[in-house]
This record gives C-alpha cells, sequence and structure tokens, in this order.
C-alpha cells in the first residue's frame, strides 16, 4: 500500500474521476434528443458526480451546451462544442415528517422514474405531472407543467455548479424565479450553471388536483381515487394525444400558451366566442394549440416536419425532417397566428 499524502490521495481521486468519465468525440445525438435530429457534437461527455463535474470544468473550452433529456430542444446543425448531460442518479430522503417528506433527486434521473418512486410510496404532488419528458435537472429549469401541476409547487432546493468556476451554489425556490414554463436558469443565468440536484416536498395526505380538463370525467365512477389512479388517468390522456417519440419524434409542446390582455382577448372572443381561455395574473391565457388548430395547420406538414394532428401544439418529425423543415413550419405556423388573431407564439423548444 503506497503512502499517500493528502493531495496525493487527492490528485490520485481526480485522475481516476478523469478514466472513468465517459468522453466520446464526433458523437452522434440522435439519441440524445427526442426530436430525432442526426447530428453530432465535437466532444460529449457525461458525468456521475458533482466531483467528476467540477474536474472536467478545467478543459472545457469553447461553446458548452448542458442537455438533459434532449426532449426541449431543436438541433439545427451539428453542434461545434461540447456537449455535457449528467448522470447523476439516486435518491436521497433528507427529512420527513408525519405529513410530508423531503426527497433530494439526481438531475441525471429520468423524471418519470422520479414520479414512479413517488407514487408507488403513496407521496403527492407530481403524479399530474406523469410521463412528462426528460430529467429531474430540466424540471427545475423548465418549470415543466401539466394538468393544473407545476414542479415549482414541489421544489425545495436546486444544487448547481457554476460552469465556469465550479463553483457549487444551492438555490432556494423563490431564488429560481419561477413562473409559467420559466425559471432564472432559462433567462438571467442561461447556460451558467449545471444543476445537479433537485430537492422536492412531497405530501403524505395530498389533496388530488382534478380539476384540470377532462381528468374527473376520466376518473369519474372510481370511489377512492388515488395518487395511483390519478397517475394512470393522466398517461391515458396523454397517450391519446400527444406523440410518443421513440414513434413520431417531437419535443412536446413546441410553442408556450399566449397571455394577452383583457381587451384583446375580449376582441377575439366576440368572434370566436368558443375559444378556450385561462385567467392569469396578467391578462388571459389562450391555448397556442386552438389558435394553430383555427388557422388550418393541425395535420398539415411542410415537408417532414408536422403539426400533430391530434394536437396542433406539438411539431412532430414524420421521419427525416430535417431541422430546416422544422424551423420553416415554425415560422409559417407563427405568422399564420399572427395574421389571423394578431397574437404572437413563441416557441418553447430550445434552438441550438
Ligand atoms: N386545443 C385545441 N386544439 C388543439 C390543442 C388544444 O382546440 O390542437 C384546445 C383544447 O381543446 C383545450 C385547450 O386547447 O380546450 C387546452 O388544451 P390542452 O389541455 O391539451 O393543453 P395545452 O394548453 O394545449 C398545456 C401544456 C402541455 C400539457 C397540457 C395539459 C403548454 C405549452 N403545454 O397544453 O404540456 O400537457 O397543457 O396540462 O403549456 C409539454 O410541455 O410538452 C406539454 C405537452
Amino acid at each position: 500500500m503506497p503512502d499517500c499524502s493528502q493531495s496525493d490521495v487527492g490528485i490520485l481521486l481526480s485522475v481516476c474521476l478523469l478514466i472513468l468519465m465517459k468522453k466520446y468525440h464526433n458523437y452522434n445525438l440522435l439519441n440524445n434528443n427526442t426530436f430525432g435530429m442526426n447530428v453530432c457534437a465535437d466532444t460529449f461527455i457525461e458525468y456521475e458526480s458533482e466531483e467528476e463535474l467540477i474536474n472536467i470544468i478545467p478543459q472545457l473550452c469553447g461553446d458548452v451546451l448542458h442537455i438533459g433529456g434532449g426532449s426541449n430542444l431543436l438541433f439545427q446543425s451539428d453542434y461545434n462544442g461540447t456537449v455535457l448531460h449528467s448522470g447523476i442518479k439516486g435518491y436521497e430522503i433528507v427529512d420527513e415528517t408525519a405529513d410530508d417528506v423531503l426527497v433530494r433527486v439526481g438531475a441525471g434521473v429520468v423524471w418519470d422514474d422520479f414520479v414512479a418512486y413517488a407514487v408507488e410510496r403513496g407521496w403527492g404532488g407530481v403524479e399530474n405531472l406523469s410521463i412528462v419528458p426528460g430529467e429531474v435537472g430540466a424540471s427545475a429549469v423548465q418549470n415543466i407543467g401539466a394538468y393544473g401541476s407545476e414542479a415549482k409547487d414541489v421544489i425545495v432546493l436546486v444544487e448547481a455548479i457554476e460552469l465556469t468556476s465550479g463553483i457549487k451554489r444551492c438555490f432556494g425556490n423563490v431564488e429560481c424565479d419561477f413562473s409559467y414554463r420559466h425559471s432564472i436558469f432559462k433567462d438571467q443565468l442561461k447556460g451558467k450553471y449545471a444543476v445537479t440536484y433537485v430537492t422536492y416536498r412531497l405530501k403524505k395526505n395530498y389533496e388530488l388536483k382534478l380539476d384540470y380538463g377532462n381528468l374527473r370525467s376520466v376518473l369519474e365512477g372510481m370511489e377512492q381515487i388515488t395518487i395511483a389512479d390519478v397517475r394512470n388517468a393522466i398517461i391515458e390522456i396523454r397517450n391519446s394525444k400527444l406523440p410518443d417519440p421513440k414513434v413520431l419524434g417531437n419535443a412536446g409542446s413546441f410553442f408556450m400558451n399566449p397571455v394577452v390582455d383583457k381587451e384583446k382577448f375580449l376582441e377575439i372572443q366576440k368572434d370566436y366566442p368558443q375559444m378556450p381561455f385561462y385567467e392569469v395574473s396578467g391578462g388571459v391565457k389562450i391555448p397556442a394549440g386552438w389558435l394553430i388548430e383555427q388557422c388550418g395547420w393541425k395535420g398539415k406538414s411542410v415537408g417532414k416536419a408536422g403539426v400533430y394532428e391530434k394536437q396542433a401544439l406539438v411539431i412532430v418529425n414524420l421521419g427525416g425532417a430535417t431541422p430546416a423543415e422544422i424551423a420553416a413550419l415554425c415560422e409559417a405556423v407563427c405568422k399564420d397566428v399572427m395574421d389571423t388573431f394578431g397574437i404572437v407564439i413563441r416557441p418553447e423548444v430550445n434552438f441550438i
């Protein structure tokens, strides 16, 4: 056994971590973007711990892109830089009371694996977010939301590493500046931090949220509705109207739902009394899917890029679509919505 001093141990550890690290050159990203774009990255690195990431940082040069499950990205061409991916896994219960439990989850855990983990234990708060694609780290970046729940409602703490300095910072819920499909990691700190762990507060005696869309009607007739029943119903609803990326490449909602002021809303409502809407702070939210459908785009395509036939908010890769075709379809849809309704709709998907 060699007699190692503290610093030797440190150096040895760093060397071991670098040897273990998964690093690839000219890496094909087909399996790392749910849109199915056949593009390559100069370098792709997957790390499995915070220490490994901190060791990698000094070697990074040129452009760096940190991805999660690749379910909210549109690569427009090969990526001339380094793509980072978190392989940090695991669950840790950091606190538990009679009412709730705090679970710290690795950023690289598949989001729906975490939902299944919570539902199996009867812990409420994320069941309405069942089968949202992506990973735990992205749940905090995107503030994922569906069927009346948002990640921000359960996130307590986000741990992240600054990608230039390697310094760790913890963000409380308020510091994350969450709002609809938004967090501080999407604007002010965009590209600056890699989320490594997210801690969620889940409830033991949870009041189910059943008031979104047709959720209650899908569960009708059931006597004692459980968290698992809600998960199953959400899975059924989502599968019935959202395309499976393994079959048809897509990135979920391609656009965000726009919020317009009351005056504009009333003006449109005069001509379209059946228009769905939600009152939100700052105005009225109108479903982009509805606007796009009214413009006649549902089921239409540009080359191999199509507007999904069951949900106009989703753009699909009909097989071999090029990034340019998807971008052209996006532009045409936005233009028509603008010309017809005078409303700007913006992509939720990140164009890389
Ligand atoms: N609608 C149409 N035509 C369409 C699509 C929708 O008329 O082609 C109408 C629906 O009939 C309904 C309303 O628009 O009255 C809302 O539709 P839906 O409940 O499907 O929700 P959404 O607003 O289109 C949002 C999220 C989805 C999430 C659902 C359910 C955004 C950008 N999208 O869609 O998120 O699953 O609510 O909560 O907020 C995702 O992020 O990838 C995603 C799918």
